[in-house]
């Protein structure tokens, strides 16, 4: 059985990572570590809390005696590490704790993976690392990094630190670089999910400046599949870049989801664009695509489809994260803008 700590799992990309190990693999136990910060939600995990091969613990990355307890405990032999702060405008207003989360945290699951001698450690980490692309171009695994943003820059250190151990300790690492994804339970500060509840409510849809930057969309399922790849077949040392070969314009997207939802373009508003806005993202994802044949499974027309039905599907779901402090959240990044 391969035993593997998940941290991050209650987030996004992570709670969609254990829903696919969980219906996909018999044999595998995920110990799910979280300490449940805004963008974390147990309702992203519901259905699993009473599963034999998932176990979550509400805690911090951070906590070292933590991490090497929940090691010894569940014999873990694998850390793919998720947990992190994540949304690019939150790391404007306030970086230092992407700094806590994102640095400091992976180093202290690195050092645990270290003196645990863990098999593996999974950093998943973002494009975002190697910066901004003019029209031409894309990023490759040697492209070499310069981050723009407090968020960029906290993974890049994270993605160094992950290297520095496999160098000076040899621990055996890989690092994951993915474009932008969507899908189901992504928290409604980006991009995808705000633009559908705004839209769903008939509120203004918020386009920074032009809207022609560019990003590269991928299913978060084939993200996950891609990560499950790396686990099974990738070889210690190596970093893969994933991307959804989808390269998309902002305004683009905007205009997907209002034709889905049958509300006119009349919702669009130009906003003051944000700071150092990185303008144009595309990955060359053809080291994983061709060394552990992954390729992406879901179009971006079936997936956003699929996306927006879940939205439509999960209003409640949609109504609890925007309870709380997003409402202020929202006023203070978008109104007066
Ligand atoms: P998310 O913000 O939805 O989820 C992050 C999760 O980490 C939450 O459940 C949160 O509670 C948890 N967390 C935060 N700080 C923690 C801490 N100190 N200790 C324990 N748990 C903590 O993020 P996401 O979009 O699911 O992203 C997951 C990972 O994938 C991140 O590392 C991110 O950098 C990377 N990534 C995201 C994208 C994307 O488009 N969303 C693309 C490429 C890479
Ligand atoms: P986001 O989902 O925050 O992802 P990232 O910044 O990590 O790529 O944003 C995706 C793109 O959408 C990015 O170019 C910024 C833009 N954007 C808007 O135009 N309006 C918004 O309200 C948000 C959240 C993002």
């Amino acid at each position: 059985m391969k035993r593997i700590l998940v941290t991050g799992g209650a987030g996004f990309i992570g709670s969609n990572f254990v829903r696919m190990v969980l219906a996909e693999e018999k044999d595998c136990l995920l110990v799910n570590l979280d300490n449940l910060t805004y963008a974390g939600n147990l309702e992203n995990l519901a259905g699993f809390e009473n599963h034999p091969n998932h176990k979550f613990i509400k805690g911090d990355i951070c906590d070292g005696p933590l991490v090497e307890k929940i090691i010894d405990s569940h014999k873990i032999e694998v850390i793919i590490n998720f947990a992190a702060e994540s949304h690019v405008d939150r790391s404007i207003s306030a970086p230092k704790i992407f700094i806590e989360t994102n640095v400091i945290g992976t180093l202290t699951l690195l050092e645990a993976a270290r003196d645990k001698k863990l098999k593996r450690f999974i950093q998943i980490s973002t494009d975002e690392v190697y910066g901004s692309l003019g029209a031409e171009g894309k990023f490759t695994e040697e492209t070499s990094l310069h981050p723009n943003s407090p968020y960029s820059a906290s993974k890049a250190s994270a993605d160094h630190l992950v290297q520095a151990f496999g160098h000076t300790w040899g621990l055996p690492y890989n690092i994951t670089r993915c474009s932008n994804n969507y899908g189901p339970y992504q928290f409604p500060e980006k991009m995808i999910p705000l633009m559908i509840n705004n839209a769903l409510n008939d509120k203004e849809l918020p386009v920074y400046g032009d809207g022609l930057q560019v990003r590269d969309w991928l299913y978060a399922y084939d993200h996950c599949k891609a990560i499950w790849m790396v686990l099974t077949k990738g070889k210690p040392g190596e970093i893969y870049n994933i991307g959804g070969c989808n390269e998309k314009r902002n305004l683009e997207v905007v205009k997907f989801i209002l034709e889905r939802l049958k509300k006119p373009e009349s919702l669009i508003r130009h906003i003051t664009d944000r700071l150092g806005h990185d303008r144009r993202y595309a990955i060359d994802a053809a080291k994983i695509m061709s060394r552990l044949r992954w390729k992406p499974t879901v179009s971006f027309e079936e997936g956003m489809a699929k996306t927006i039905d879940w939205y439509l599907a999960n209003q409640k779901w949609l109504k609890n994260v925007v309870s709380g402090n997003y409402q202020k959240y929202y006023e203070q990044m978008y109104l007066n803008r």
